[in-house]
């Protein structure tokens, strides 16, 4: 039987050290802002968008939307990104991926003020990163290392593998546990024996995008499982990456979906609003 790292606990837990830290600054003049780009219709992205705002509102930010429709031309959106740029009382800027197809999304994360970049997806932040010189926090990979303290897991020395190798989740991820030491492996569509692999994880997280990919034979005995993913199974359920069911009974900690990692974003998100802001405050009262 695994221990259930709770997501929804851990993630109040955020929630409320950065709701605390925001009253302070607010007695110093400054509310945190963060401005929120929805392009189209996409209904998983209302879904993450409606709860960003109402976590801000929860810790105490302001939060602008800006939902364009559709057809929204790359200069509209570019253009938009430039005003929020200069807008003195946004601190974050994050536009909600996926973008519609004809928009280009690289253009679009490098036209963000790094210094605005909550998402931590430009590439001079995606750089620090790699240094382990960073301000702000890749959210999600950020939020599972989050999971892995509160259960009190030391990753120095572990055999770490991480399933996945987008920008988002699975390259950070992988920095973040070599930072604390961790001997990591990248798993991927293209990699050899995987089963095999995954089975030497002392630390497995899973970040493929596909529901209750990960079975009990892919892992070992007393594993760390953290499951990134936000599926639905067959039935329109939502599951993970991982077979809860049948992995659960070998792992040590096994996160659940929902109420895991996926919690865990949206606070790591306020924690880097809330860090903008602070240096915000910091240039005023210096000038
Ligand atoms: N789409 C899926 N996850 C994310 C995220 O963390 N940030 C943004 N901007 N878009 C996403």
């Amino acid at each position: 039987m695994a221990v259930i790292i709770s997501g929804k606990e851990v993630s109040a837990k955020v929630r409320a050290e950065v709701k605390a830290e925001c009253e302070q600054l607010k007695e110093k003049g400054v509310t945190p802002g963060l401005a929120v780009i929805i392009v189209g219709n996409d209904p998983a992205s209302r879904v993450y968008v409606n709860n960003k705002k109402k976590a801000c509102a929860e810790v105490g930010f302001v939060s602008e939307e800006y939902a364009l429709p559709e057809e929204t031309s790359q200069e509209e959106l570019l253009q938009l990104i430039d005003q929020l740029n200069h807008k003195p009382e946004i601190d974050g800027i994050l536009c909600q991926l996926p973008l519609p197809k004809h928009l280009d999304e690289k253009a679009v994360i490098n036209a963000i003020a790094p210094e605005k970049d909550v998402d931590a997806f430009h590439p001079s932040n995606v750089g620090k990163i790699m240094i382990g010189d960073y301000r702000f926090l890749p959210c999600t990979p950020a939020g599972v290392m989050e999971l892995i303290h509160h259960a009190g897991i030391d990753v120095s020395g572990k055999n770490c593998v991480v399933i996945g190798r987008s920008n988002i989740v699975g390259k950070p991820m992988a920095m973040l546990l070599l930072h604390e030491n961790g001997t990591v492996t990248i798993c991927h569509s293209r990699t050899k024996n995987l089963k095999e692999v995954c089975a030497n994880a002392d630390i497995l997280v899973a970040a493929v995008g596909k529901p209750k990919f990960v079975k009990a034979d892919m892992v070992k005995d007393g594993a760390v499982v953290l499951d990134v993913g936000i599926n639905r199974d067959e039935n329109g359920k939502l599951c993970g990456d991982v077979d809860f069911k049948e992995v659960e009974p070998k792992a040590s900690y096994i996160t659940p979906v929902p109420g895991g990692v996926g919690p865990m974003t949206i606070a790591m998100l306020m924690k880097n609003t809330l860090t903008a802001a602070i240096e915000r405050g910091a240039s005023l009262s210096a000038n």
